[in-house]
């Protein structure tokens, strides 16, 4: 029995099924977690001293790769001056000023504890400011585990084949409206219908919690302009997009202006954070100034705020993103290179420095049930074959992989050679 499995063995009696988030069980991918000791640059080491090059960058956060010197030294500086006060700190001023610099749009923030946190408090923001009750979200879209957007949910619920969440009441439930991610029609006759009841719709605008699906031309231009003719709120989900693409919100790529934004990940460089970004009319709504509740004992931690602002501050230095995304390329058309050359049902989707490999002979995925075609055994046996050559990669068919600034053109190309190696041993022509 290897460390790993004994420390899983040990947490299977005391967490319920050995973790405390869901996505981190390897069932979906037919073996046991690896337990993680340490992390630097691209690489992280298990407790059974195997180094392997990481692709999940902690789900997103580590953009800048594991023990980031100045994210380190910013979190140390300020954590040797206290953990908590629960009362104003200067870095949460800070982090706020700088957040609103690099997004322009945004004219306040509030800083809460997760995506989830996030998420939930836009969605009661954007009640409160409509008078409305219904929500439209995108199936295959996740954005946290709230009770009302927990149908049709991405990421962990998709791997583990759950619908919806038991627990989570029929009226919560019938708040939200569902529709095919990508489809404008669908969503028209769902405003025609209900519009004057809907208070918002919400989105990811790059998917990533269904592995990366694209918004086609069109899609996100669509949700505003709906939004705007039915007065609904348009929330863009930016916990993943958010600073991933370039030192900024994804809507400016876009050129759309969402009313409401959600971060985290990211924005916190690997300390729990989230934050909820508007203009001021809406802002202003929030408790104390507003009616719309909205509180937090941790909210605007310093050194969660210390983390966030060292590393957005190397980001806006550093300017990553070109090489982020020239890396990821560099592995999706290797893959698919000797994909198309042999005919094999798999093919990489890039964009910026993020990617999945869908196993499916289908090329265009543009929504879950495209997403939902793949070989999820196949996607299992390359998962382990990957792990066993020392390349950490999210465990699902259905995440985004990250390339970090740390990484190498020699890491990628070590990766896609190990994917190419094992396509060239499983998968038949
Ligand atoms: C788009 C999106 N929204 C919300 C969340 C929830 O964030 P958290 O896990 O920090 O609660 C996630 C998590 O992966 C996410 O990908």
């Amino acid at each position: 029995m290897t460390i790993s499995e004994k420390l899983f063995e040990r947490a299977c009696k005391h967490i319920p099924g050995g973790v405390n988030s869901p996505v981190r069980a390897f069932d979906a991918v037919g073996t046991t977690p690896v337990y993680i000791e340490s992390g630097c640059g691209s690489r992280i080491l298990s407790v059974d001293g195997k180094e392997y090059i990481d692709f999940c960058g902690s789900w997103g956060p580590l953009i800048l790769g594991h023990s980031n010197q100045e994210v380190l030294r910013a979190v140390q500086d300020t954590a040797e001056k206290g953990l908590s006060f629960g009362s104003c700190n200067p870095l949460e001023v800070e982090f706020a000023e700088l957040f609103c610099e690099l997004i322009p749009h945004v004219d306040m923030l509030r800083l809460v504890n997760s995506g989830t946190e996030a998420v939930m408090t836009a969605l009661r923001l954007a009640r409160g400011f409509t008078n409305r009750t219904n929500i439209v979200k995108f199936d295959g879209c996740y954005h946290g585990h709230s009770d009302c957007l927990l149908v049709s949910a991405g990421s962990g619920l998709l791997t583990n084949s759950i619908s919806s969440s038991k627990g989570v009441t029929d009226k919560a439930v019938s708040e939200v409206i569902t529709s095919p991610y990508n489809d404008i029609e669908k969503l028209e006759k769902i405003f025609a219908e209900q519009g004057d009841t809907i208070a918002a719709v919400i989105v990811e605008p790059v998917a990533g919690n269904m592995g990366l699906v694209m918004p086609k031309k069109g899609f996100l231009e669509a949700l505003r302009k709906i939004c705007t003719q039915y007065g609904a709120c348009l929330i863009f989900d930016e916990t993943i997009t958010g600073f991933r693409f370039h030192c900024g919100a994804y809507s400016e790529i876009a050129g759309i202006t969402p009313d409401i934004s959600t971060f985290g990940k990211i924005i916190g460089g690997g300390m729990p954070i989230g934050a909820i970004a508007a203009g001021k009319e809406i802002m202003e709504l929030l408790a104390p100034l507003g009616e719309v509740y909205q509180a937090g004992t941790l909210s605007g931690n310093p050194v969660a705020a210390a983390a966030g602002i060292a590393t957005l501050r190397t980001l806006k230095a550093t300017n990553p993103y070109s090489k982020l995304s020239e890396l990821a390329s560099l592995f999706g058309d290797k893959i698919n290179t000797y994909a198309q050359e042999n005919k094999l049902a798999v093919h990489c989707k890039t964009y910026g420095g993020t990617f999945t490999l869908f196993f499916t002979a289908q090329d265009e995925i543009n929504n879950l049930e495209d997403v939902k075609n793949c070989d999820t055994e196949l996607f299992a046996a390359y998962y382990r074959y990957m792990l066993d050559k020392g390349i950490y990669m999210s465990p699902s068919q259905f995440e985004l992989n990250f390339v970090s600034a740390a990484h190498s053109r020699q890491d990628v190309e070590t990766a896609a050679d190990a994917v190419i190696e094992f396509l060239s041993t499983r998968i038949k022509l």
